[in-house]
């Protein structure tokens, strides 16, 4: 793709969760959570150009479904990298997606972490990592972990990480829904369902011990997600969903984050592909992807010199 002179380029991860275990909510409402993030090959880039104000265009999956306005959280890190810096300079942000909106992969927020980055180095901030990593928490539970990417566990409110050690690579296949679900309606169903006394959450040893390990088969006996009966009483057909990887040979399949992605585990990309293809004749997804992971956080892709 060709940028004007003087743009910044940003790619940043979408993530799934190959356990999101939660607890009762907070005084703010807020979950604490343990959860290990994968970061994986879908993609949201943002190119930065220097502009007099804010602004921001968007292509690619479901780019008429992204706001453009005040709330879209792209330009909110790029309005917070101002207020923290005092610069007074402006930018246009153009992302181009492939993570889908409000599909429980952390689309929104990994544009967030872009902008974040992408700005910095258009408007010269000099930020190092710990500093934007502070900035990205402002902005919502998953932004840090789109700027650190790989795989991590996340603990607080999904927003204190420590990297997880992963032996190799994991092939997924994604069943991309029509319609996504609202995060804060599938925690108010969790809380509904008995989630105000559920126990302080808490991660199994043995599935870090898998992800260690490299071996996708003994990893998909320990994916898990707390919000999975949640979003199931709000989108019942998510079953189906599920179903239909387990039939197509998926070693296990787990909705990512609060949905309605769901994520199926291969063993390797041959087994992916063949999956996949099950799962799109079930007609029970709008698309079905192949992904891997683990991959980078938000990084610079180039930067063409120039004014
Ligand atoms: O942090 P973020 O803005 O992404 O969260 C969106 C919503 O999800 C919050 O407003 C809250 O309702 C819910 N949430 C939660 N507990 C978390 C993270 C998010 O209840 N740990």
């Amino acid at each position: 793709m060709n940028h004007p002179p003087g743009a910044v380029c940003v790619r940043a991860p979408g993530k799934i969760n190959l356990a999101l275990r939660v607890g009762a909510p907070d005084e703010d409402g807020y979950h604490p959570l343990a959860t290990v993030f994968q970061a994986v090959s879908l993609h949201e880039d943002v190119i930065a150009t220097r502009a007099d104000a804010l602004s921001l265009t968007v292509e690619g999956r479901d780019a008429e479904r992204v706001p453009t306005d005040d709330s879209n959280l792209a330009l909110r890190a790029a309005r917070l990298l101002q207020e923290h810096t005092g610069i007074t300079a402006g930018a246009h942000l153009h992302i181009v997606k492939q993570v889908p909106v409000a599909g429980g992969m952390g689309g929104g927020s990994a544009d967030a972490a872009a902008a974040l980055l992408a700005c910095d180095q258009l408007w010269d901030a000099g930020l190092d990592r710990e500093q934007l990593v502070r900035l990205a928490r402002r902005l919502g539970a998953d932004v840090p972990f789109a700027l650190t990417g790989l795989t991590a566990i996340g603990s607080g409110r999904g927003d204190v990480l420590t990297s997880a050690m992963v032996g190799g690579s994991y092939h997924w296949v994604l069943a991309v829904q029509d319609t996504g679900l609202s995060t804060p309606e599938v925690f108010a169903a969790f809380d509904d369902d008995g989630g105000t006394h559920a126990p302080a959450p808490h991660l199994d040893d043995a599935l870090l011990v898998a992800l260690r390990g490299g071996d996708p088969l003994a990893l998909a006996r320990h994916l898990v997600n707390d919000l999975e009966e949640a979003a199931l009483d709000l989108r019942p057909e998510l079953g189906d969903v599920i179903a239909a990887a387990d039939r197509a040979g998926a070693l296990a399949a787990v909705l990512s984050g609060s949905g309605p992605t769901v994520a199926a585990l291969a063993l390797d990309e041959r087994h992916a592909r063949s999956v996949a293809a099950v799962v799109q004749e079930a007609e029970v997804a709008r698309e079905v992807l192949v992904v891997t992971g683990p991959v980078p956080g938000a990084r610079v892709l180039e930067q063409v010199s120039g004014s």
